[in-house]
């Protein structure tokens, strides 16, 4: 399946998705295009570093219809199948959620529906939660409100900060992001409105 990621920053769960196609993980993944609404982010460098084609469209100032549609006409010339979010800190409209309607994947620092938006972490440490994790899921027209395919668990310690539960969470995100890709791109994955079936073999 053919796969773009759309990311706005560091890059790592881009390249995890790499690292289990170089490693044979994820024969169905066929990453093809990178698109960014940042020039500044690392995952460019990433993208080039690994020969996977880029674009960049602004974001700033624009009206949202404007960037997806854009967006769009991208995906569609590079026979994109697959979406994957990673980090990509931009809400799609159903211009890209209806065209792309349950192939549109997310990866989240937490266990929603708890901590949904943008500061996952810092709510998560504002509630005294003692567990957190990760979670990927379907992308609908809510924010992180999706069909859920997949979770991992980490216990909170005394004292966690931000920057440590981040840290913690990200290399299970490296782990399950590409999994629950490949899984997506082999027609495993069965949504029943909001319940998720994985079909195994
Ligand atoms: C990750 O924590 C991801 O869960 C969230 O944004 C962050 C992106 O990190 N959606 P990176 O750019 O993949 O390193």
């Amino acid at each position: 399946m053919k796969v773009a990621v759309l990311a706005s920053g560091r890059g790592s769960n881009f390249q995890s998705i790499i690292d289990s196609c170089e490693k044979g993980l994820s024969p169905n993944t066929n990453l093809k295009h990178l698109i960014v609404n940042n020039q500044k982010a690392y995952a460019i460098e990433i993208a080039k570093k690994h020969n996977i084609p880029y674009t960049f469209i602004e974001s700033k100032n624009r009206q949202r219809k404007d960037f997806d549609y854009e967006a769009l006409a991208i995906l569609k010339s590079n026979e994109i199948e697959i979406i994957a979010l990673a980090g990509f800190m931009r809400i799609l409209s159903p211009i890209i959620t209806q065209a792309y309607k349950n192939r549109i994947i997310n990866i989240h620092p937490s266990l929603l529906p708890l901590f949904p938006g943008a500061h996952a972490h810092k709510d998560t440490i504002d509630a005294g939660v003692r567990q957190s994790g990760c979670t990927v899921h379907l992308v609908d027209e809510g924010i992180d409100t999706g069909p859920i395919i997949m979770q991992e668990t980490i216990e909170l310690d005394e004292g966690e900060n931000e920057e440590s539960l981040s840290n913690k969470i990200l290399p299970l995100e490296h782990k399950i992001f590409p999994t629950a890709i490949e899984l997506l791109c082999s027609n495993k994955i069965q949504v029943n409105g909001k319940s998720i079936t994985i079909k195994t073999d």
